[in-house]
């Protein structure tokens, strides 16, 4: 271990022992001796440790948590530190409308003022379902004290029928095959339920494994801490040592900054291919970038991700669940291929104080049926591809999920390879698309792309995850399970439909898809990447003049801050004034009376 911090270094000391102030010091210390602290240890050189707490009966995909809590809180007091858990504002994919996208920058702004205005040394951040990691890295970030993320870790795998059954994927599936009447409603249900068989949250390669992957790969937790499925014993045992190892860090003061660096959110991008991660991550990774003060811009994920190959094959994009992933090494083994292929930054720093590199001295698949090596992949060039025209300045597209079907069908026009070229139809939000997708009048066949608008983070408002929008019943009885989808919002990590989303400026902003009409032809160009509505300039530009911005309900107050503050997904989604602070730990709080 390297520094020691002296107790007048730490931050809490400045609440808890402060002779020079002795009534604010006795009103901080006494109310906290009449739980499980004393006078003797507040006052000690020991580190206090907050502990963000992010699991709660809302909160089912992180409440393992609740559980590990014991277990986190014995590893900092057998390395000498103080625990203290808080709670945080709650983020459920599955439960929160309009949607839990309008909620990680709420969570961000609690836990940025919680570690700001309370003695705290350093945080164990709690991350699983989609926006809690984001959240908590985000908040780490802000602030700057030594932090150090712990995963949930997946749910066991899910079983239907003797097959695998994935968290969300199986919902995709199931509603193409009520869509084709191969199932009721009854059967829907059961098979959606099947899949979620214990605590922990997706079993898939969706957008909760990705983001505890993306904190592995950013070097934010223990190595080998995403993967675990939450009810194994290893659980448990990651959770006493990322307790123990934040002690040290708090010693060692080991900050996000020493961290989370340009190199450590390349290692990320490259670890997001080869896992086939979700769509999330970008805007994700880019809003914990900006709050870290690192540069990262959405074309990086091309520049940095896009030829990487696909090792890893778990669902969507692949066959395999959490529990075989864990078993095959999770996140090291897959970094220990791509660091032998020489694709990863080796020397970022890591939450164990030593190099990324160090840190995967040894590892490598242990089972090439699920992960794979550099030289035998799923698939070659995985990654995203970033597309823009005058219907957008950024969008995604997934490339690791476009399957066979839908390059035979959609990606080669007239012989030319990556090229497609339909017809437009639009529809205003999720409303409008359930309302209408099956309306004969729109004569949605093959040529058709389907666009929905109306859906990003100020219109939605929060970007919903609606993109993966399934084409009209017939179509998909016709053979057809996926139509080329667009939109200003995001889709579920857990979907296998290649859609081009994060379409950014947003409709609702008076981005380009705002002027789209139904009936427009509009040409994908893969190769140039570009996606244009072919539309004469003055008839585009006169859309534009007559363009009139929409009128936006709230309907709580946080809606409406939400919207006034928020930016875009291409730059993270974040809360534009937010990302001027930096490192606000180092600023003490004035006193409280
Ligand atoms: Fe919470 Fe997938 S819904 S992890
Ligand atoms: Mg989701």
């Amino acid at each position: 271990m390297g520094k020691t911090k002296s107790a007048a270094g730490l931050r809490s000391r400045q609440w808890f022992d402060n002779p020079d102030n002795p009534g604010m010091t006795a009103l901080y210390l006494e109310r906290y001796l009449n739980q499980e602290y004393t006078r003797e240890e507040l006052q000690s050189d020991r580190p206090v440790i907050g502990i963000a707490q992010t699991g709660s009966d809302l909160a089912p995909c992180n409440k393992i948590h609740v559980f590990l809590m014991d277990r986190i809180k014995a590893g900092i007091r057998d390395a000498g530190g103080i625990p203290m858990e808080f709670p945080v504002h709650p983020i459920q994919e599955t439960g929160k409308r309009p949607t839990a996208g309008l909620d990680r920058n709420l969570a961000y702004l609690g836990l940025v003022e919680v570690l700001h205005g309370y003695p705290i040394d350093g945080v164990v951040l709690t991350t699983g379902c989609d926006k809690t990691t984001p959240a908590m890295l985000m908040g780490a970030a802000t602030v700057d004290l030594p932090a150090i993320a712990l995963s949930g870790g997946p749910m066991l795998d899910g079983w239907w029928n003797g097959k695998l059954a994935g968290s969300g994927t199986i919902i995709w599936e199931s509603r193409r095959l009520l869509a084709e009447g191969e199932i009721d409603y009854d059967e829907f249900m059961a098979r959606v339920c099947a899949s979620a068989p214990s605590l922990g949250h997706c079993n898939t390669m969706g957008t909760a494994s990705t983001m505890n992957a993306m904190a592995e790969a950013l070097g934010m937790t223990l190595p080998g801490c995403s993967a675990i499925p939450a009810p194994f014993r290893e659980r448990m045992a990651m959770a006493y040592e990322t307790g123990r190892r934040i002690v040290d860090m708090v010693h060692e003061d080991l900050k996000p900054s020493d961290i989370l660096t340009r190199e450590a959110f390349e290692n990320a991008i490259v670890t997001n291919t080869a896992i086939g991660g979700s769509t999330n991550a970008p805007p994700h990774l880019q809003a914990i970038a900006r709050h870290a003060g690192v540069p990262l811009a959405m074309e990086d994920w091309e520049t940095i991700g896009l030829d990487v190959p696909l090792l890893v094959n778990m669902q969507p994009a692949g066959a395999y669940l959490g529990e075989s992933f864990y078993r095959a090494g999770g996140v090291p083994a897959v970094m220990g291929e791509l660091r032998a292929a020489g694709r990863l930054r080796e020397g970022a720093m890591t939450a164990t104080g030593r190099s990324i590199g160090a840190n995967l001295e040894g590892w490598s698949s242990r089972d090439r049926e699920v992960i794979r090596d550099v030289s035998a992949p799923l698939r070659e060039k995985a990654g995203f591809k970033v597309l823009r025209g005058n219907l957008f300045d950024s969008a995604l597209m997934k490339t690791s999920v476009i399957s066979e079907d839908f390059r035979r069908r959609f990606l080669s026009d007239a012989g030319k390879e990556g090229i497609h070229e339909g017809v437009a139809v639009v529809f205003e939000g999720p409303e409008d698309y359930h309302e209408r997708i099956n309306d004969e009048g729109l004569g949605i066949d093959e040529r058709s792309i389907l666009f929905i608008r109306g859906v990003g983070c100020v219109g939605y408002p929060g970007s919903a995850e609606v993109v993966n929008m399934l084409p009209p019943d017939a179509v998909v009885r016709g053979g057809i399970a996926h139509l080329p989808t667009v939109g200003d919002g995001r889709q579920s990590g857990t979907s296998e439909s290649p859609s081009i989303l994060n379409a950014s400026p947003e409709a609702a902003v008076g981005g380009g898809l705002a002027y789209l009409r139904s009936g427009d032809r509009v040409r994908l160009d893969l190769n140039a990447g570009t996606m244009m509505a072919l539309v004469p300039e003055e008839e585009w530009k006169e859309r534009q003049a007559e363009w009139r911005a929409p009128a936006l309900e709230n309907q709580t107050p946080w809606q409406e801050l939400y919207r006034r503050h928020v930016g875009q997904l291409a730059e993270g989604g974040c809360l534009e004034l937010a990302t001027a602070y930096r490192k606000v730990a180092r600023q003490l709080p004035r006193d409280s009376h």
